[in-house]
């Protein structure tokens, strides 16, 4: 791009269209008394720069989180110096462009101050042509802490309480993060640390030109139904020094689609939209969900010119597909539906949901991503819902989202709170939203946007002690912020896919009702939010029948594996003060014990570091079972409807990944490591898959199909013993056509007949295991199964004597087990290598298994057989 500037100024025809230089790097950090003074890489915050520097150490590390705050109570600069180019100089304009600061901070370029931020999720940009001098220039940004400033702002509120004012003790944390535009877990949260970052997240730059610069840009194709035909969105955010006219050419080679605008480029910043028709009698290739199609795009080219001149050059993927909110009748019955409907096709969401991957995000890096992403369509997850209390994610997030067919259900960044309402928080929330909604409506794996996290529930079932003579203003500055502000510019900015105010929430009917509904959790109505940890999670009645599930879930631990390099041997018991201060969820330990003794028997050895894996081991095979059962409640009632609640169409479940090593409810583990429930999920959302369940003194098993096609299915049911391997019987059903999308009931008998039918059968010597088989007997799904009784009643369960064989052949390399008896919840553990395997936590029957381990890094058969553990339920006690 720069290689002819030489030429091109000689022969007159232009100079650069525009200069860029970068201000990444090396700055140098200082503390507001001078006492600290390092180097400090930008994009990067404070706690990574002095972890670099080792002038702290781990903040993970054991109670870390508490010895650091004193980092985000203090005031922080940030310097660097630089040169400037003449041919930069001579530009007409100079942008200084920040893609992120966090979060509030003065900056002085040259001893001017040229601007403050207040706003961690927007861009700014500051125009210093005037500013720029020979030699050296010295650029300074110093954040307050966000800590004094969140306090300082809810003292100047001084007409009411913004509530909550602080987390609960539990969480460690810090106060009033709803009076600061940032990531609001940072803060604390009940399953991850308080560390308020400070820095300098995103890139920094100067952008120089002469007429005029690019600032933003974004397309997203719409289908006109009466017409049939396609049409694209593009709309640039240009920066003109001078008014002028000019042309703006748009193509899609791919689709033979090109165009040319005159346009008059006006001086100042402008928003320019522009439409590109597609040639109805072309075929265009639609964008699919993970497990229903691919993810084909087309590449669009834009170029800007003055006289011939090309002023701006730019390109992107295009990806075409529709998305549709169905919110209408189900027949007769009460209520409204609630299912996306993609390219015309009802589709079930499964997945989770995201957390930031990382207290510090300069640490989020695209391995992370990529690792975290992938493991997420590995267990056959079609849908993410990232949640409104992290950060809108980088764009690598999203581009690796369209390429996997992920669907995002995009929260704005409200948790769990109140805001405040005065025109300054609102007008940097307006700027927050627009830049947000164009930086990432390009993206199709967006399919809605959602107001905020639980709020409509915060006031509707007042959380925070809301008296009622004050509710109404409450209510008031909800609608304000959501409906009237952040809702308008969603609207007017992205016609291409849907805006819910909140989640949960009961859509239509909750606009219907002011926008705060009498009962947001309706099961008739939108989607639902439910914990309950004390009922028994196997009981499958316990379970509301919603429309859409966006949040569930069950605590667990991390495997030793992962909290063993941030703790020390007095850490490693279950009541340990480590254990207690990592656990900031209200009575989350003991939760999860009384959960686990409903159905195990608890692990008891007296050897204490073993009790203390068997713990974690025994939390896991908890919440694998409890998150399982849920979700098969919910893909099983997909088709039906009871007292007016069913057609359940998304089950996301709480929560994918973890910010740091400590109990929580997430699938993965800080690392990437699969907790059991990654790899239950793997089955739980396969595309098709056998649910049983016993209702009415009957064992039932349901088809569930997310194919496009049709099956022709039976289920095949077997019995096995506690006491010995190998099945004893083995029942099916009928051929039964299940249509693609499509849960049925497949196979029914009363629990006396098929005890009885099975000769020396109780509930408490039996369990039963089962599988889908088309017509040519070829199995479909994964083989799943179902307890006639907890395992800590079963009888003839004794203690296996379980042999295992590391081998490594072309494809890497297989574990091959050996048992002599039944093990359920067998869990293979690699310790620190590495990786995942093909299965695991399963149910062994027969007397042989043999599974696969993916190596992340290299690895040796010696490696892997020394490492090696297995661990299935009689070995805790
Ligand atoms: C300077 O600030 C640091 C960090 O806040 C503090 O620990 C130290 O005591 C201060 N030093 C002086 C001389 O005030
Ligand atoms: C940080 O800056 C704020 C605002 O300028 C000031 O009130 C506060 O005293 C400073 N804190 C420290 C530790 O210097
Ligand atoms: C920047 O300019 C100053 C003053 O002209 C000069 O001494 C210095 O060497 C320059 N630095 C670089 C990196 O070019
Ligand atoms: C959609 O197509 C119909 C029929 O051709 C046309 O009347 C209408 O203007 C089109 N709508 C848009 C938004 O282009
Ligand atoms: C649309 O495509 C068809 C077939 O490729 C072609 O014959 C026709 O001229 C195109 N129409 C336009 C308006 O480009
Ligand atoms: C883009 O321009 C068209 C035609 O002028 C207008 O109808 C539409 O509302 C604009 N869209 C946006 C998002 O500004
Ligand atoms: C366990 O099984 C292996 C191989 O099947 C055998 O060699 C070993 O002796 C058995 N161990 C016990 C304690 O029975
Ligand atoms: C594994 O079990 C199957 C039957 O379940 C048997 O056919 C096979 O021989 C066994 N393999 C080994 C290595 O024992
Ligand atoms: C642990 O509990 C089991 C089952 O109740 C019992 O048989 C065993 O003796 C206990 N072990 C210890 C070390 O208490």
């Amino acid at each position: 791009m720069f290689c002819c500037v030489l030429f091109c100024v000689v022969l007159g025809v232009f100079s650069e269209p525009s200069v860029e230089l970068g201000l990444n790097g090396k700055w140098r950090l200082s503390n507001s008394n001078g006492s600290v003074s390092v180097p400090a890489p930008v994009p990067g915050c404070v706690h990574t720069a002095l972890m670099q520097q080792q002038y702290i150490q781990d903040p993970y590390f054991r109670f870390n989180d508490l010895s650091y705050r004193w980092i985000a109570h203090d005031n922080w600069t940030y310097m660097t110096s630089f040169n400037v180019s003449a041919q930069l100089r001579v530009k007409q304009k100079v942008l200084l462009v920040f893609d992120g600061v966090d979060t509030v901070a003065t900056i002085l370029f040259n001893g001017f101050m040229v601007g403050r931020t207040d706003n961690m999720f927007r861009r700014y940009d500051f125009s210093v042509s005037h500013l720029l001098r020979d030699g050296e220039n010295v650029l300074k940004v110093v954040l307050v802490s966000p800590v004094l400033y969140a306090f300082k702002q809810s003292k100047a509120h001084s007409s009411y309480s913004v509530p909550p004012e602080c987390p609960p003790d539990v969480q460690k944390g810090e106060c009033h993060v709803n009076f600061i535009r940032k990531e609001q877990s940072s803060f604390s949260w009940d399953w991850g640390p308080s560390f308020p970052t400070l820095g300098l997240w995103k890139g920094i730059r100067l952008e120089a030109f002469d007429i005029l610069q690019l600032i933003q840009f974004s397309s997203f194709p719409l289908y006109n139904h009466s017409s049939g035909q396609w049409r694209l969105q593009v709309e640039l955010i240009i920066d003109a020094d001078q008014t002028t006219s000019g042309q703006v050419e748009l193509s899609l080679p791919e689709l033979g689609s090109q165009e040319t605008f005159q346009t008059r480029f006006t001086k100042g910043r402008t928003k320019y939209n522009f439409t590109l028709l597609i040639n109805k009698s072309r075929e265009v290739k639609l964008w699919w969900p993970n497990g229903h199609g691919s993810q084909p795009f087309y590449r669009l080219t834009i170029r800007g010119f003055q006289d011939q001149v090309l002023l701006l050059h730019t390109g992107s993927k295009v990806f075409f597909r529709t998305v549709e909110l169905i919110q209408e009748q189900i027949g007769s019955s009460l209520g409204l539906s609630f299912y996306f409907r993609i390219n015309g096709k009802p589709v079930f969401l499964k997945g989770s949901n995201w957390i930031p991957a990382d207290a510090f995000q300069d640490r989020v890096d695209p391995s992370v991503l990529r690792n975290l992403l992938q493991s997420a369509v590995d267990a056959n997850m079609n849908a993410l819902r990232v949640w409104g209390g992290g950060v809108y994610e980088q764009d690598l997030f999203y581009d690796i989202c369209d390429e996997m067919g992920l669907m995002v259900w995009q929260d704005f960044m409200f948790a769990c709170a109140m805001y405040p309402t005065e025109d300054d928080f609102i007008l940097t929330v307006r700027e927050e939203v627009s830049q947000q909604v164009r930086r990432l409506k390009s993206h199709p794996s967006i399919i809605v946007w959602s107001g905020n996290n639980e709020n409509e529930a915060a006031l509707a079932t007042n959380w925070f002690d809301i008296p009622a003579s004050k509710r109404l203003s409450y209510v008031k500055d909800y609608v304000k912020l959501y409906v009237n502000n952040v809702r308008e510019i969603v609207l007017e900015e992205d016609p291409s896919r849907p805006f819910l105010v909140s989640s949960p929430t009961n859509g239509a009917e909750s606009e219907q009702e002011g926008w705060v509904a009498a009962n947001p959790y309706d099961p008739l109505y939108g989607d639902v939010h439910f914990y309950s940890y004390t009922s028994d999670c196997w009981d499958w009645k316990t379970f509301p029948r919603t429309r859409f599930a966006s949040e569930y879930g069950f605590q667990s631990w991390p495997s030793f594996s992962t909290l063993e390099p941030v703790s020390v041997e007095e850490d490693w018991s279950y009541d340990s003060k480590f254990s207690s201060h990592r656990q900031h969820h209200e009575s989350g330990n003991q939760q999860m014990l009384q959960q686990a003794a409903l159905h195990f028997q608890l692990p008891n050895s007296s050897h204490p570091l073993k009790r203390f894996t068997d713990t974690l081991y025994i939390t896991q095979v908890m919440q694998a079972q409890c998150v399982k059962t849920q979700t098969e409640f919910y893909r099983r009632s997909q088709s039906e409807i009871i007292e007016g609640k069913g057609h359940t169409m998304g089950a996301l479940y709480w929560q994918l990944n973890d910010i740091w090593q400590a109990p929580s409810w997430s699938s993965i583990e800080f690392g990437g490591k699969w907790k059991m429930l990654h790899y239950f999920a793997q089955n739980f959302f396969s595309s098709v898959l056998p649910v049983g369940f016993e209702d009415e003194d009957s064992l039932f098993v349901y088809a569930i199909s997310d194919l496009s096609q049709d099956l022709q299915i039976r289920a095949v049911v077997k019995l096995y013993s506690w006491f010995g391997l190998g099945s004893l019987c083995t029942l099916t059903s009928d051929l039964t056509l299940i249509p693609g999308g499509v849960a049925a009931p497949i196979f029914k008998r009363p629990m006396s007949e098929l005890l009885a039918g099975c000769g020396v059968c109780t509930r408490l010597t039996c369990l039963v295991s089962f599988h889908l088989e088309d017509d040519h007997g070829v199995q479909q799904g994964p083989t799943n199964e179902h307890f006639l009784c907890s395992p800590k009643d079963a009888q003839g369960l004794r203690r296996p004597n379980i042999t295992a064989k590391v081998q490594e052949d072309e494809s890497g390399f297989a574990v091959t087990l050996l048992s002599d008896a039944v093990a359920p919840f067998v869990w293979l553990d690699v310790g620190r290598v590495p990786g995942r395997f093909s299965s695991n936590g399963f149910l062994m029957v027969s007397g042989n298994r043999t599974v696969r381990f993916d190596a992340w890094r290299p690895s040796s058969v010696t490696e892997l057989s020394r490492s090696l553990t297995i661990t299935t339920l009689t070995d805790v006690y």
